[in-house]
């Protein structure tokens, strides 16, 4: 299978599968416990119907949304992911060079592989920085300032991680950063040369962000193990609302899934929430973001961006989304498979599919702005 052979969503995973090393794989691909909310984020989708207007004229198509003061030229962006160089060599860049082509934001990840820095002056579009609250408040202080000096227009906190979620295809193939891999861990590099080759061959795999900070050389570090050992349990409302206070800007919280912390993220001052359960790699068995849409836009959707990540395949996933209520879509594994079966052109063609999907979609919905969705079109069965 080539990359002119991926069609969708499904394509781009097995290339991925094919190319990447199965621990990297599966670290992309697993999930918690389970993975019953992982599955369960895509098929929530089908739980509703969209329902068709003909006859309105839509020989023109305005994709276009604003999300916490960012003009995004398709209502979809790249949520931020972590170790993307481990992924593909060309990693962040070839993330933010594909989604400012297109117009729309990307994430540069805390557990980045390319500094925030680099990326801000090398690619137009909007950008969210990504962040963990660290025991060390220190350098809670100082990554703010990094992002704030560097000028990056978001700040997104991830609060769904106070503890590693129970990644158990991770614990059979040993996978953590930097490598060290069990014995089933380490033939796998060695059946995927081409992949090997290129990690050797290019720029030494670090993490920018923390590596000022963070002594990761020292011993393997499992994500699981830097979520329980450097990140603060104790992290609540007040340490984030002085944090708000602090960034004075663009703020969003991602991973809100409760309406009671949706008012609190609106009472502290966020300017966004994103609805997430972490694509189903934290709590297994909490709810989908889809199902839990209504409810949150029904009450802060008025006072604040909502937007939702996990299980986006289709443009008529973003459509249904649209019409409950968010302002627009995080992606994940969506942009990663193709990250690692073709670096930027793979990313690049993916999401121009997704456009083209959401174009079509709106054409035969009867829409010509994303304004124009609502609950009227859609119907649970
Ligand atoms: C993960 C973290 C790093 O899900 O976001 O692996």
């Amino acid at each position: 299978m080539r990359l002119r052979e991926c069609h969708n969503f499904h394509d781009f995973r097995l290339l991925a599968q094919k190319r990447l090393p199965g621990p990297i794989f599966n670290y992309i691909d697993g999930a918690a416990d389970d993975e019953v909310t992982l599955r369960r984020n895509t098929s929530s989708f089908e739980s509703c119907d969209l329902v068709p207007n003909v006859l309105r004229g839509v020989s023109e198509i305005d994709m276009s949304v604003t999300v916490m003061g960012q003009k995004l030229a398709t209502p979809f962006y790249c949520s931020p992911t972590a170790l993307q160089r481990l992924f593909h060599h060309q990693g962040e860049n070839a993330v933010a060079a594909a989604a400012s082509s297109l117009g729309t934001m990307f994430g540069v990840s805390s557990l980045g592989t390319v500094s925030l820095e680099e990326i801000r002056k090398k690619y137009p579009g909007p950008q969210v920085y990504q962040f963990y609250f660290h025991k060390d408040r220190g350098l809670n202080r100082a990554m703010m300032q990094r992002a704030k000096d560097a000028g990056v227009n978001v700040m997104m906190l991830t609060v769904d991680s106070i503890t590693g979620g129970n990644r158990e295809r991770d614990l059979r193939t040993g996978f953590s950063i930097p490598f060290k891999l069990n014995l089933a861990g380490v033939t796998q590099f060695a059946i995927k040369p081409a992949w090997a080759l290129n990690y050797l061959t290019h720029e030494k795999f670090r993490l920018p962000q923390l590596d000022e900070h963070v002594d990761m050389s020292g011993g393997a570090m499992s994500i699981g193990k830097y979520f329980t050992e450097m990140l603060d349990p104790s992290m609540n409302w007040n340490d984030v609302a002085e944090m708000v206070k602090h960034w004075n800007g663009q703020f969003c919280l991602k991973g809100i899934m409760s309406v009671e912390d949706a008012k609190r993220a609106v009472d502290i001052g966020c300017t966004g929430i994103v609805l997430s359960n972490h694509g189903g790699r934290q709590l297994d068995g909490s709810r989908s973001a889809f199902d839990q849409l209504a409810e949150i836009a029904d009450a802060v959707g008025d006072r604040i961006d909502v937007m939702m990540d996990g299980g986006i395949q289709r443009g008529t996933h973003v459509l249904k989304a649209l019409s409950l209520g968010a302002k627009a879509v995080g992606l994940g594994r969506f942009y990663l498979y193709p990250l690692a079966a073709a670096g930027q052109a793979g990313v690049e063609r993916a999401l121009r599919h997704l456009r083209t999907e959401v174009e079509r979609d709106m054409k035969l919905m009867g829409c010509t702005s994303v304004s124009e969705l609502s609950r009227a079109n859609l119907r649970f069965r």
